[in-house]
């Protein structure tokens, strides 16, 4: 060989390695990765995860950071430090329980829901159920997706997840069996005064990857809110709502009723087959007021009101999403009775207050669409509630026996990997049959 060419590739080389050594101007973040890189002892979680912080001069802006899905767990800790009240409770009512892999059972009562295996730091889907509907398809995909990136993001760069295995279920809400056995599920919501639900783990639904049926992703829904960004006084003077309202009659109807010919409001019933007056989700952020209802359950939509800079009005609520405790009546919202009657009374104040209404308006921007409801958020929720899970519930063999007589039984890991779930066929229920 020439030995110019072993020079220049020498050189070439040593260049590399400086660069490698040198080249990063994040000194800390650096030592931090190199740190976890050599780290190979069994890391011991605490059930609720916390350690002392390492940052130095890091804060958490929202302008930088919102969207970033990588964030370490001090990061997540120092910009996020009220979001993990749910996990928190989920964790303190199982730590003297057992997750057992009975109690992940994916009981027949739910429609929808998927199984997942975290097996060295792979996500694998051990079972699925409604994968051949579309909606339920959309839920499910959505929610492995989030999941893949919470991880995925933060290889490298953070301490490793344990090998884990949870049940999600993706209908409006959980049911479970009557025998007297409680199952822990992950779910979008639980119904507060229901004790069947003390043990639900909540998970961000679905909005927070991608808005069905085509309104983009999370994060384009947040930019083309901030386009309606403006003072309330600016705003269109009224309160608005659009649904339909069969899925919850009683309160549905309650505020269809308290509106009815009032002038602050543009109130209406939406029926599937007349879309005349809808309203696309980022037009709602052009009124001064949005108001929230909920429907079988929980109401998905709260979460694109709250990235309007607008004020949020909700009625008093019976279901929980996972950030529901950072609401705040008078401060990030305008509560009102769940039967609306004293809605206009609300109302004709905070018209006649806009510089109350702005303070209320301001408060829920910074808390939700600049911090709490951001991707970042979102994905530190996921990791959180992946090692909060992992602490208290059973460690997963992670493998199964297939094949045919007992000679050819053969072991592997059980379930298949996201990846191959994805291309083989997302349109059927797993295990395929
Ligand atoms: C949990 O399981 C372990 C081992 O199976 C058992 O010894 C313990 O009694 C169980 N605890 C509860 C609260 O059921
Ligand atoms: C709304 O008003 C209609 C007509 O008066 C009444 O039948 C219905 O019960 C009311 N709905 C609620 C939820 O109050
Ligand atoms: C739309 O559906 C409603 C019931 O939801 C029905 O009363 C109405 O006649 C339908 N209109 C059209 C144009 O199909
Ligand atoms: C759809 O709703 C609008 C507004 O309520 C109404 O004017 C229109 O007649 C409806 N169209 C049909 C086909 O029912
Ligand atoms: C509406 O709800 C409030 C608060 O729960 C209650 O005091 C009031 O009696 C209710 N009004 C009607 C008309 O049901
Ligand atoms: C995928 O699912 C469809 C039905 O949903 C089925 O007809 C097809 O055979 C499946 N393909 C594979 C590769 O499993």
């Amino acid at each position: 060989m020439n030995p110019i060419w072993w020079k220049t590739v020498t050189a070439l080389a040593l260049l590399c390695i400086l660069a490698q050594q040198f080249g990063d101007r994040d000194w800390p973040h650096r030592f931090h990765r190199k740190h976890f890189i050599h780290h190979q002892e069994p890391i011991e979680y605490n059930y609720i995860y916390s350690k002392p912080s390492k940052l130095t001069n890091w804060e958490y802006e929202w302008e930088r950071d919102r969207n970033n899905h990588g964030l370490s767990s001090e990061q997540c800790d120092a910009a996020f430090p009220k979001l993990y009240d749910e996990v928190n409770r989920a964790v303190v009512h199982w730590k003297d329980r057992n997750i057992s892999s009975a109690s992940i059972e994916l009981y027949d009562g739910n429609e929808a829901g998927v199984r997942v295996l975290f097996k060295d730091q792979q996500l694998r889907v051990v079972q699925t159920r409604g994968m051949f509907r579309t909606d339920f398809r959309m839920r499910i995909l959505a929610v492995l997706h989030q999941l893949h990136r919470a991880i995925t993001s933060v290889e490298g760069i953070d301490e490793p997840l344990e090998d884990t295995e949870a049940t999600i279920v993706v209908d409006d809400y959980p049911n479970f069996p009557r025998d007297g056995r409680e199952l822990a599920t992950w779910s979008f919501t639980r119904a507060s005064d229901n004790d069947e639900h003390a043990g639900v783990w909540l998970i961000p639904d679905f909005n927070f990857w991608s808005v069905p049926p085509a309104a983009g992703t999370y994060q384009e829904m947040q930019a083309k809110a901030r386009k309606h960004d403006g003072l309330i006084a600016g705003k269109e003077q009224k309160l608005v709502w659009r649904g339909v309202d069969w899925t919850n009659p009683g309160v549905r109807g309650a505020l269809l009723n308290a509106t009815l010919y009032e002038p602050w409001a543009d109130v209406k019933k939406m029926t599937w087959n007349n879309s005349t007056d809808k309203i696309a989700l980022d037009d709602f952020c052009r009124f001064a007021y949005v108001v929230n209802t909920e429907g079988r359950s929980w109401s998905s939509r709260l979460t694109h009101l709250l990235n309007c800079d607008s004020v949020p009005v909700l009625h008093n609520l019976a279901w929980v999403a996972h950030y529901y405790h950072l609401l705040d009546p008078e401060v990030n919202y305008v509560p009102v009775n769940r039967n609306f009657s004293d809605l206009g009374e609300k109302m004709r104040f905070y018209l006649d207050h806009p510089h109350v209404a702005q303070g209320i308006a301001d408060s829920a921007r910074t808390t939700f669409r600049e911090r709490y409801t951001t991707p970042a958020a979102t994905a530190c929720y996921w990791r959180r509630l992946l090692r909060s899970w992992s602490s208290v519930a059973f460690k997963p063999e992670g493998y199964e026996f297939v094949g045919h007589g007992k000679s050819h039984k053969e072991q592997r890991i059980g379930g298949i990997t996201f990846e191959e779930f994805l291309l083989h066929n997302s349109s059927m229920d797993y295990p395929y049959e």
